[in-house]
């Protein structure tokens, strides 16, 4: 898929990894909440949550990813910034104007 997509293999394997996750949290985007949809295990979120200081939703179709997520930030110092909502990205259970930013990292694919 990858030389399909971008004419040569470059190494993705299906999810953030740290530094791409620091990348993301560095780039900002809107200020306000943060959707991060179809988050997994719960990067990058986490990242922009320690670099940013912002609140993030974490959506996934998947609860095992969500209790993972979950449980990676139970007992720290951000937990009451993540929250979690399990749900279809396609079908988006939120407001307009909920978030400043939504990401989606290795989701939709
Ligand atoms: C390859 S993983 C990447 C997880 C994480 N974003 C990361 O980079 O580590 C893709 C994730 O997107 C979720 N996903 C795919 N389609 C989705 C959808 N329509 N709604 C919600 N989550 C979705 C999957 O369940 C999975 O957890």
């Amino acid at each position: 898929m990858e030389i399909r997509a971008f004419g040569r293999d470059v190494g993705l394997n299906g999810y953030t990894d740290p530094s791409e996750a620091k990348h993301l949290a560095e780039f900002g985007g809107v200020p306000g909440l943060v959707l991060d949809l179809g988050s997994g295990g719960g990067w990058p979120g986490q990242e922009i949550i320690v670099r940013s200081g912002r609140s993030v939703v974490g959506m996934d179709m998947v609860l095992s990813g969500l209790q993972i997520a979950r449980q990676r930030v139970a007992d720290t110092d951000i937990a009451d910034r993540f929250h979690f909502v399990a749900g279809d990205g396609q079908r988006l259970p939120f407001a307009p104007e909920t978030f400043g930013t939504v990401l989606h990292a290795d989701a939709l694919c």
